[in-house]
C-alpha cells in the first residue's frame, strides 16, 4: 500500500505514526507533503517517511491520500495538487467543515471521503465519524474505514449533514471534558485545597467513573442515583445543578456549535 500524507502537522503526524504502528504501510511508501520548511525538517529527523512537496509526481501513484492541512489552506493547496492527482485517486480529508461537494468541483475528483477525527486519536482512543460521495465502492470505503481506524474508533455516516453534529459532540467533546474538569478542580481550589490536590482528587475520580460506566452495566440515571442517597450531599450539587440550568445549557452549548459548524461549512 501507498499513501501520501498533504499537511504533516499535529493531525499529519498522528496518522503518519498510526499507519506506521500498524504495518500498513512501510516508511518507503509513506509520502509526507509539507510546505512549512521548519517542519519538513522535523520530519526528515523523524524518519518517518519520504518527505515532499505537493506537487511531487509520485503522489498519484498512492492508493489514499489524506488531506490534512487547515481549511483556509486547502484553495492554495488545490492549484498544485491538482496538477498532479489522476482521476481514480482516493481522498480522505480530514479538513473540518470541508464539504464533500467543496472537494470534489475544486480538486475535480471524483472518489472522496470525508472523515471527522478528534484530538485522542493521538493515543489511538480518538472517535472518528466519516461519510464518502457516492462513487466510493465499499471495499474502497472498508480500505479507508482501517486508516481511520488506526486512531481508534470509527463510525459511517451516510447523510453528510450529521458530519456537523458530530463536529460539535465527538469533534469538540474533548474540549467540553476539560471544562467539566477545570471547574471541578476550581471548586476544589475554593474550598481550600491547593491546586495539584484538587486535580489528583477530580482527575482519579472522573477516571474510575468512567470506567464503572463501562463495566457496571448500569444506566447513567442508575449510577447517578447510585450516588445521590435522599436528603444527601451529591442531591444538594445535582438540584443546584438543575436551579442554574446547568445540563440545560451544556445541551444548547452542544447544539450551537453544531449550528456553527454547518454555518462554516457553507
Ligand atoms: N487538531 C485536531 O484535533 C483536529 C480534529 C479534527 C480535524 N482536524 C482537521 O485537521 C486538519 C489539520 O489540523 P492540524 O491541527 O493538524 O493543523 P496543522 O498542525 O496546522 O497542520 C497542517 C500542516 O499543513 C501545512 N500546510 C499548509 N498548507 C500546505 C500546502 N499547501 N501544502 C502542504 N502543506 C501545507 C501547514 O504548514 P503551515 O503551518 O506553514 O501552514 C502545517 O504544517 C485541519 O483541517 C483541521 O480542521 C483537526
Amino acid at each position: 500500500m501507498k499513501i501520501t500524507i498533504v499537511g504533516c502537522g499535529n493531525m499529519g503526524l498522528i496518522y503518519a505514526r498510526a499507519f506506521l504502528k500498524y504495518n500498513i504501510v512501510s516508511k518507503e511508501n509513506l509520502l509526507l507533503a509539507e510546505k512549512n520548511e521548519t517542519r519538513k525538517q522535523e520530519l526528515l529527523k523523524l524518519n518517518i517517511g519520504e518527505v515532499c512537496v505537493v506537487n511531487d509526481n509520485r503522489i498519484s501513484d498512492s492508493d489514499i491520500i489524506i488531506l490534512a492541512v487547515k481549511p483556509q489552506d486547502f484553495n492554495e493547496l488545490s492549484l498544485e495538487l491538482k496538477q498532479v492527482l489522476k482521476p481514480n485517486n482516493i481522498l480522505i480529508s480530514i479538513m473540518a467543515g470541508m464539504k464533500l461537494e467543496r472537494i470534489e468541483s475544486v480538486l475535480e475528483q471524483k472518489n472522496i471521503i470525508r472523515a471527522m477525527p478528534n484530538s485522542p486519536a493521538e493515543l489511538g482512543m480518538g472517535m472518528t465519524a466519516f461519510t464518502a460521495n457516492k462513487n466510493l465502492t465499499m471495499e474502497q470505503i472498508r480500505k479507508a474505514e482501517n486508516l481511520l481506524g488506526t486512531t481508534g474508533r470509527t463510525v459511517f455516516f451516510e447523510n453528510e449533514d450529521l458530519l456537523d453534529a458530530v463536529t460539535a459532540l465527538s469533534g469538540s467533546g474533548p474540549a467540553y471534558f476539560f471544562y467539566i474538569l477545570k471547574n471541578m478542580i476550581d471548586a476544589g481550589k475554593e474550598m481550600g485545597f491547593d491546586e495539584a490536590t484538587s486535580a489528583m482528587l477530580v482527575k482519579q475520580t472522573m477516571l474510575g467513573s468512567f470506567h464503572l460506566l463501562n463495566t457496571a452495566n448500569k444506566s447513567l440515571d442508575e449510577l447517578i442515583k447510585a450516588v445521590a442517597s435522599k436528603g444527601g450531599t451529591t442531591e444538594a450539587a445535582l438540584t443546584s445543578f438543575e436551579t442554574n440550568k446547568v445540563g440545560k445549557g451544556l445541551q444548547e452549548g452542544i447544539i450551537k456549535a453544531r449550528d456553527r459548524a454547518s454555518e462554516l461549512s457553507k
